[in-house]
């Protein structure tokens, strides 16, 4: 059986019933929740900032995966590490002074972590391989959950693989983006360890905890 990290995405959570849904995916065995930040012009979509964060924080102990595609992330770090992120990840596409955003991240408490889009090469990391916990493949475009998977990007997630193996501390390999039991396995077998789903967890038809088993016999 091959161990992976869940993250579950609370972007296809009911939030009227966000409690419940978070107890539920707790129940169902995910290790993490996952909380995409969107800024409505580093992508299109507008969702949720440190705020929502802390509420969840205080909902669950478990650890908070926050993906952040906001410009000017730096202006932000503090306020959602103190709101008690785990994971802080900034996108390379916007992020120009890397180093000091990702050795901010670190100073903070927070693992830094590093996004690269589907039109990103994954040589744009080969400078900061050393200064990240997590690199985050994205397999759609960044904005909405529901979205078709880019099978593509399992390339990418295999070139990413063979970076980081020569590595002392290797960084884990996080795929996000219409992830399901289908195509995950192909993911793995490429050198994903981590996997986000907002979809195929908290929308799948029968339920929270089969989505999540699901996904786990999929590469069991
Ligand atoms: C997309 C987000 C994803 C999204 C995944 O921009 O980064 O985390 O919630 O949703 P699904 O799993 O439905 O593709
Ligand atoms: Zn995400």
């Amino acid at each position: 059986m091959t161990e992976i990290t869940i993250s579950a995405s609370i972007l296809s959570a009911d939030f009227a019933n966000l409690t419940d849904q978070i107890r539920q995916a707790e129940s169902a065995g995910v290790d993490w929740i996952h909380i995409d930040v969107m800024d409505g012009s580093f992508v299109p979509n507008i969702t949720m900032g440190p705020f929502i964060v802390e509420t969840i924080h205080r909902i669950t102990h478990l650890p908070l995966d926050v993906h952040l595609m906001i410009d000017n992330p730096d202006r932000h770090i503090e306020a959602f590490a103190q709101a008690g992120a785990t994971n802080l990840t900034v996108h390379i596409e916007n992020t120009p002074n890397i180093h000091r955003t990702l050795q901010m991240i670190e100073s903070l408490g927070c693992h830094p972590c590093i996004a690269l889009n589907p039109g990103t090469p994954a040589n744009r990391l080969e400078a900061i391989l050393p200064y990240v916990d997590m690199i985050l493949v994205m397999t759609v475009n960044p904005g909405f959950s529901g979205q078709k998977h880019i099978s593509a990007m399992v390339t990418k997630v295999a070139q990413v693989q063979a970076m980081i193996s020569s590595l002392d501390r290797a960084p884990r390999i996080e795929v996000d983006g219409g992830i399901n039991a289908a195509n995950l396995p192909v993911l793995v077998k490429a050198g994903a360890n981590t996997i986000v789903s907002a979809t195929s967890v908290f929308k799948y038809p029968g339920g929270i905890a089969a989505g999540v088993q699901a996904l786990r016999s999929s590469v069991a």
